[in-house]
This record gives C-alpha cells, sequence and structure tokens, in this order.
C-alpha cells in the first residue's frame, strides 16, 4: 500500500464527517452497554461510509462502529480512505479502541481522526499517532 500525500481536511469536510458519524451514531444497536457510537469515513473519491456499533447477547460479537464503516467501505470496493471520525455522547471525545485503531491501519493507513461528542467537543489526531508501532507483516513468503 502506497503512502498518498496527506491533504488537510477543510472544515467543510470535517463537518460532513462528524454529522455522517453523528447520523449513523443514532442507528446503534447497543441494548447492553448503552453507549452509542457512531463513525464515517471519508474516502479519497470524497464518498462518505458511517457506521455504528453493534451489540451481541454473546457480549465478544460486537462490532464498533469505526470496523462497521470499514467493512461498508471496503464491501462496495472502497480502498483509499483520508479520514475517520467518532461521535459519542461521552463528556469528552472517544477515541477508537485497539483493535479498530489496528483495522484502521490495515486498510487506511496513517488518516486523520476527528473525534467529536454530541455536545460539540472535539479532539483531532492522526492514526499513527494513536497506533505507534503498529503491527504489520508482509504476509506469508
Ligand atoms: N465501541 C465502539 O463502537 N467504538 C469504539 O472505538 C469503542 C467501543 C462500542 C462497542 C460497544 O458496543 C460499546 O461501544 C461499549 O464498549
Amino acid at each position: 500500500m502506497k503512502a498518498r500525500a496527506h491533504r488537510p481536511l477543510t472544515n467543510a469536510e470535517k463537518k460532513a464527517l462528524v454529522a455522517a458519524a453523528g447520523r449513523a451514531r443514532r442507528h446503534a444497536s447497543a441494548p447492553y452497554s448503552r453507549f452509542r457510537v457512531g463513525a464515517a469515513l471519508l474516502a479519497e473519491d470524497g464518498r462518505l461510509f458511517s457506521g455504528c456499533n453493534v451489540e451481541s447477547a454473546s457480549y465478544g460479537l460486537t462490532v464498533c462502529a469505526e470496523r462497521t464503516a470499514v467493512f461498508k467501505a471496503l464491501s462496495e470496493g472502497v480502498r483509499n480512505f483520508r479520514a475517520v471520525a467518532v461521535v459519542t455522547a461521552a463528556d469528552e471525545p472517544t477515541a477508537p479502541c485497539g483493535a479498530c485503531r489496528q483495522v484502521l491501519w490495515d486498510q487506511c493507513r496513517d488518516i486523520d481522526v476527528v473525534m467529536q461528542t454530541t455536545g460539540g467537543r472535539r479532539v483531532e489526531s492522526r492514526l499513527a499517532a494513536l497506533l505507534p508501532y503498529p503491527f504489520e507483516f508482509g504476509g506469508p513468503k
């Protein structure tokens, strides 16, 4: 996977990304934790792919919002991404969990990460800052 030039997000792009994540959050299926999460990925071609968390009665089968968004985009044939947004109603912005950081790295490499609360608090980072020294391997020899 070749690293692409970093194109900083415009304010309009951030707004659209966060809005998509916020809309997806409303579809969260979180009867066990009651912690609803929405995520959205911005593809290089400008398309947005959103996702929500989906919990299972067998708790460990739960899928986070970020991975839902990644799997939706990949299954639509989209491979190149610029940014991900995560929206929750927590007091402070919520960062992607460790498993999602790895999956985001696998598929998106060093994208922008926008974390925002429904109350309007925002933290911005980059995936490489959230996941230093990531796991990678070139596949079987
Ligand atoms: N969750 C996400 O959707 N994304 C994260 O990055 C952290 C956790 C979900 C999983 C579970 O449904 C709920 O939040 C509580 O852990």
